[in-house]
């Protein structure tokens, strides 16, 4: 690999959308009206959307070529059988069942696999991922490293599993207590951090011996080999496909979001290689999702996804997708400004305990911060702290987690290096200012992931 010279984007553009800018007056008004939310923004307000990295890539020119070739098809359409071998070819597992997004394949394998007082440990959690292992009757087991707690950490690997809390679980609460452990690749909620294959060939071996299963979420591991690639020893040598299918190997089925890696705007899937398994899977999802053969997904979607896998695990691709990530996070780092170390894959996490420490966790710093950069330059970030966490089922407190983040997601394909530094530079301002930032108080809580519909007024 020529990784001395300068990465480029693999692609050029073929097709552009306008941008809007705002007046800071115009954005004091959308974010009053937002209650303070940055979900809860028009997308027309904002300048350059960093809410997230779901859904939101560029397609390519082949992708677009796919969506007209769909089969819409209620039974058996051909786009079903296209997906299914890219994910047999990619993936490695045998059986498919294609799913509206993420969280209807999350919906499935909760509700076929958990029975009520079962624990469900995971290398930290996801929020819609936690939330059906809950609504299951299955009690969420937190089994990451500690490292991936602590945002200064410059472990290259804080999406591994504590190998020992797992040991402690499994003799705690007996191994027939565990269908399986959710396992997810670049780790969300830690800041995208990667597990090691040293640390999944040792979960497996455990989980093997324990008859426990792997669930992966696969919604970003593709990039999770990727870090394999550059970080750990005997894989450089390795193509993302090579190490994605070994990733694979060890598992016995994944949830996907394709609205990430898959690089397209929607769709999911639950994959396994257990037959008597998709065999209920096939079965729950006529119930939730549609037809076994699309799943709440359109022919031309699946089609489209089963290009964008092909395009995912291309080493060039992620070069220039985590490449961006790296840049951005590079000159926030000269600029001084606090961010979770070491910078992960599909974002950038602004630390907000370090950044406006005066501000009380239940006062919502990171829901503050993110309010403030879309103030200061119509920039949407989304908070991943005290609000997304929730309350805790037991004691209805606020969780007050220990990571009080707000997340700089960056879309795949979508912005320019230029775009990064106007992201610095509002970013750098907001710091500057940061000792006059006040807290919000939460004037609406919605029962479930009460992050996406919350409201705020300033303290
Ligand atoms: N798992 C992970 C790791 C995710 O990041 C997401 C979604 C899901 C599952 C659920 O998938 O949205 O397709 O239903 N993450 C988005 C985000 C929402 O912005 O991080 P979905």
């Amino acid at each position: 690999m020529e990784s001395k010279r300068s990465w480029a984007e693999p692609y050029k553009i073929k097709m552009v959308e306008l941008l809007k800018m705002t007046t800071r007056q115009e954005r004091e008004q959308a974010i009053e009206e937002a209650g303070f939310n940055t979900f809860l923004l028009k997308s027309d307000d904002v300048y350059i959307d960093l809410l997230t990295d779901s859904g939101t890539s560029a397609m390519s020119d082949r992708q677009w070529a796919a969506i007209m070739m769909g089969d819409e098809a209620y039974a058996g359409s051909k786009n079903f059988y296209a997906l299914e071998d890219a994910v047999q070819k990619f993936y490695g597992y045998k059986n498919l069942v294609p799913t509206h997004q993420g969280r209807g394949a999350e919906h499935m394998l909760s509700q076929l696999l958990i029975k009520e007082g079962d624990y469900i440990p995971g290398n930290m959690y996801f929020t819609t991922t936690r939330l059906h292992q809950e609504r299951a009757g299955g009690i969420f087991v937190d089994v990451i490293v500690d490292q991936a707690h602590r945002p200064q950490d410059d472990f290259p690997f804080k999406g591994n599993v504590d190998i020992s809390k797992m040991e402690k679980l499994i003799s705690d609460v007996g191994a027939d207590k565990i269908p399986y452990i959710s396992l997810e690749g670049n780790v969300n909620m830690a800041g995208g951090q990667p597990f090691s294959m040293a640390n999944l060939k040792e979960l497996y071996t455990l989980c093997r011996q324990h008859d426990i299963l792997i669930m992966l979420d696969a919604t970003r591991t593709a990039e999770n080999a990727y870090f394999i690639q550059q970080r750990e020893d005997g894989y450089s040598d390795m193509s993302v496909a090579e190490i994605l299918l070994e990733i694979c190997s060890m598992t016995d089925g994944c949830t996907m979001s394709a609205k990430k890696d898959g690089l397209v705007n929607i769709g999911g899937f639950f994959a396994c290689n257990d037959t008597e398994l998709y065999q209920k899977a096939q079965n729950f999802c006529v119930v939730f999702e549609g037809l076994h053969t699309y799943g709440g997904m359109a022919g031309r979607d699946m089609q489209a996804l089963a290009v964008g896998i092909e395009e995912s695990v291309q080493d060039n691709h992620q070069q220039a997708r985590i490449g961006q990530v790296e840049y951005l996070g590079m000159q926030l780092i000269k600029a001084d400004i606090p961010i979770v170390r070491p910078i992960g894959s599909h974002a950038i996490f602004l630390d907000a305990k370090q950044i406006l420490p005066h501000i009380d966790q239940d006062d919502f710093p990171a829901q503050t911060l993110a309010a403030e950069l879309y103030l200061e330059s119509g920039i949407r970030a989304m908070e991943r702290g005290n609000v997304s966490a929730g309350r805790d089922p037991l004691t209805g407190n606020n969780r007050r987690p220990e990571l009080e983040l707000v997340r700089l997601t960056i879309p795949r394909r979508v912005y320019t290096q230029a775009h990064m530094d106007v992201v610095v530079e509002s970013v750098a301002e907001v710091y500057k200012r940061r000792q006059d930032i006040k807290g919000l108080t939460m004037v609406f809580e919605p029962e479930y992931l009460r992050f996406f519909q919350a409201l705020f007024t300033r303290k």
